[in-house]
């Protein structure tokens, strides 16, 4: 499963990105307005620090004018991904992006037949959100699976962004459904890393080489 790191925070990705842990990058317009920065300039630096596919998301909700952001986002970088909101409009902005070779991603779906759509439109990237079903009671990982299901049935290339990832705990879930792609805010994927028993292991290690004077040199 590749990782995409869900932030604008040119700090954040660039430690993720050190570790070889990224293969991509997702904004929204909520991040980028949380980094307090020029949407260019940021996406600018993000672009040149990350081989993988970058989001940037239009902010127009008609076609023509999606498409006229969608064209200035993607003459950014070539690694820009487009983001369009799953509506009729955004299906026919990802038709015409992706015909023009843009990368698309389709975001907010909340039902398989929105991804279906959006992989008939031709999308690069679905983007179902989990977190943001949870919270309104619905089972966000279910979706995931459900469009790997019906993806799987008709061989779409579309690929699965799970995305509004909150916990460590859907990003196993999400690579166990085989998720093509998770991302998660810097905190969620560097917890990945966390365990209890490693923090008492570890503790317990050092305490022995200590007691018995152990020195590598
Ligand atoms: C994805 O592309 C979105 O930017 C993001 O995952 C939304 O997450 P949230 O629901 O936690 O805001």
């Amino acid at each position: 499963m590749k990782f995409f790191v869900d932030t604008a925070d040119i700090e954040a990705i660039r430690e993720l990105n050190d570790l070889g842990l990224l293969d991509g990058v997702t904004t929204n317009p909520s991040l980028i307005a949380k980094s307090g920065r020029d949407i260019q300039e940021v996406l600018e630096e993000i672009c040149d620090m990350i081989d993988g596919p970058v989001s940037a998301e239009v902010v127009a909700t008609d076609c023509e004018t999606m498409l006229e952001e969608g064209r200035k986002l993607a003459g950014i970088a070539p690694n820009i991904a487009v983001k369009v909101p799953m509506t009729f409009d955004g299906l026919r902005a990802c038709r015409s992006l992706t015909h023009e070779g843009k990368m698309v991603n389709v975001t907010l779906c909340f039902t398989t037949n929105q991804a279906l759509l959006a992989a008939k439109a031709g999308a690069t990237f679905i983007s179902p959100f989990v977190g943001r079903l949870d919270d309104i009671g619905e089972d966000g990982l279910k979706l995931v699976s459900d469009v790997r299901q019906v993806y799987d049935n008709y061989g779409y290339e579309t690929q699965i962004l799970a995305a509004s990832i909150r916990s460590t705990a859907q990003m196993t879930a999400c690579a166990k459904i085989g998720a093509d792609v998770a991302t998660a805010p810097p905190a969620v994927i560097k917890a990945m890393a966390d365990h209890e028993l490693t923090d008492k292991g570890l503790s317990a290690f050092l305490a022995d080489a200590e007691k018995a004077g152990i020195r590598i040199v």
